[in-house]
This record gives structure tokens, C-alpha cells and sequence, in this order.
């Protein structure tokens, strides 16, 4: 538990029985919300209770990943938690992993990988636009309720359209490609693999890839597999023993490939 009477600047959910928010504790400024004002200056521990203007109780706590991306604002269509958490897994990602990012969007995936990959690795994410990677770093520092992101040598933002990109260029060693961008076919115009390197691509349509796919075949990558996540939440509650009425419906594709050097 923080307690301490400094906790301007920190990222809390702000919760009722009805209402969940996202909010930057500023002492000088109310939170309104549906049901009352809450005094940001009055929240003097983190995880605690309070009560708005109207006399309903809030529960104030740090967000997990999952709640911040989901109620964080965005510019671009994020990938949703059940997506990246299986992206994880088809790219091999560890604390070590060298990663090269194509689609920097809100910075929901950057974010994640971001908090994985420690010194001993590393993340390029690449974007055309300038406007969306400010979004993104302005996410990650409001997550970490930072001012500054001072791990330049982990985390490094590349501002260009991936046909002028050519993965040479960067001196450092990457492993691992994700990419989440509608032509991801585009990065083998002015690339080729040398080492080894796992792939995935994150795509809406299946005709988007079945292009990725035979691009990645013809560009000697194997073990390539393809697959959607579904996810159903249940309700259980006294006699009440369900799946879930709302059912998120179908987001993306992904597939997996690896270039293995022998
Ligand atoms: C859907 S968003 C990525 C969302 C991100 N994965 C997230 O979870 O927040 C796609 C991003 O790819 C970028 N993009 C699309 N085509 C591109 C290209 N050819 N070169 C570079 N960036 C591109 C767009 O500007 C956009 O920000």
C-alpha cells in the first residue's frame, strides 16, 4: 500500500458498484464523475476508499495492464488484451527478447511489451506517424505515472513508413518482428532475413493473411501457423451458472513464422 500524502501524479482506477474510471491524481482538481464529485486532494493512500460529493463510495487502486488499456484513450485501434497475451507466446517473448515493433498505434502492444523486456533485451517500434507514437509515449509515461521514459536502450521509437525501412540500418540485433499494420508484406521489399527471427503479424482479414503467408514462404520462413483467439467469460453467481451474454466477437488473425538460420 503507497501511503504518503505525495501521491500527485499517480495513475489510479477509480471504481464504484457502477462506474469504473481511469485518473491522474492532481491535488488541485475534482474528478467528476456520474455520481458526485471526488476531491483527488481527500485520496491519501493508494489502495483506499473515499467518498464522492453525492456520499457514493469509490475504491481507489493502481490499474493492471488490462483495465489501463481498456479504458486508457486511444487513437488507433488497439489490440485487445486476449490478442496480445497469445502474441506473447507466439513470439517467445522474454525479458531478453530484441524486438522490432511495426505499428506503434496507441502504444497498447508497446506498452506490454515494455514492461516484459528488461535491459537485457530490447524494443524498436516503428510508426509513419509522428502524431500516434506521441500518443503512445504519452501512454506508456502516464502507466508508469512518469514524466520521462529514461530507458532509451530499451525502448527506442523510429518514425518512417516501412518501404523506406531497411532493418540494417539499426546496429543492434533483433530477434523477434510483431507487426500490426495492414501491409505488413511491404517490410520485404527492402528486407531480407539473414538471421534467425520469429514472426507475427496481427491482421483483421483472412485474405490479408494468406498474402503474409505466402510472403513469408517464399522468404524461407517455416513452422507458420495461424489462429484466432476466442475468449468466453462465464457468469456464476448463486444459481446462476453461464456463459457470459456478451461475447467479444471476432478482432484479428495471427500468425506465426520462424526464419531459422542452420
Ligand atoms: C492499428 S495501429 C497499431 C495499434 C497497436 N498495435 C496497439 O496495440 O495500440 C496501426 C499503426 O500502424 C501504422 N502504419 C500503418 N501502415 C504503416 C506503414 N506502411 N508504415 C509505417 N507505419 C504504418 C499506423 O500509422 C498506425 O499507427
Amino acid at each position: 500500500m503507497s501511503s504518503n500524502l505525495n501521491l500527485d501524479n499517480e495513475l489510479v482506477v477509480i471504481k464504484s458498484e457502477k462506474n469504473k474510471y481511469l485518473a491522474v491524481i492532481d491535488y488541485t482538481k475534482e474528478f467528476v464523475t456520474n455520481e458526485g464529485k471526488i476531491f483527488l486532494k481527500n485520496i491519501n493512500s493508494i489502495p483506499s476508499k473515499i467518498l464522492s460529493s453525492t456520499g457514493v463510495e469509490f475504491k481507489i487502486y493502481k490499474p493492471s495492464y488490462k483495465e489501463f488499456v481498456l479504458l486508457m484513450k486511444r487513437g488507433p485501434q488497439i489490440i485487445y488484451p486476449k490478442d496480445s497475451a497469445q502474441i506473447l507466446i507466439e513470439a517467445n517473448i522474454h525479458s531478453s527478447s530484441n524486438v522490432l515493433e511495426i505499428g506503434t498505434g496507441s502504444g497498447a502492444l508497446t506498452l506490454l511489451l515494455y514492461t516484459l523486456i528488461s535491459k537485457s533485451g530490447s524494443l524498436t517500434t516503428l510508426d509513419i506517424s509522428k502524431t500516434n507514437q506521441r500518443r503512445a509515449q504519452k501512454t506508456i509515461k502516464r502507466y508508469f505515472s512518469k514524466n520521462e521514459i529514461n530507458d532509451e536502450n530499451i525502448l527506442k521509437f523510429i518514425n518512417v513508413e516501412l518501404e523506406n525501412f531497411n532493418f540494417k540500418e539499426l546496429n543492434y540485433k533483433i530477434d523477434t518482428i510483431i507487426t500490426d499494420v495492414p501491409e505488413p508484406w511491404i517490410f520485404f521489399k527492402n528486407n531480407k532475413i539473414e538471421n534467425s527471427i520469429t514472426w507475427v503479424s496481427y491482421l483483421p482479414s483472412i485474405s490479408q493473411i494468406a498474402k503474409i503467408k505466402e510472403t513469408l514462404i517464399e522468404n524461407y520462413f517455416e513452422n507458420i501457423e495461424i489462429k484466432e483467439v476466442i475468449v468466453r467469460d462465464w457468469v456464476v453467481d448463486n444459481k446462476i451458472m453461464r456463459p457470459s451474454n456478451r461475447l467479444v466477437s471476432h478482432t484479428g488473425f495471427i500468425i506465426s513464422a520462424n526464419f531459422i538460420k542452420y
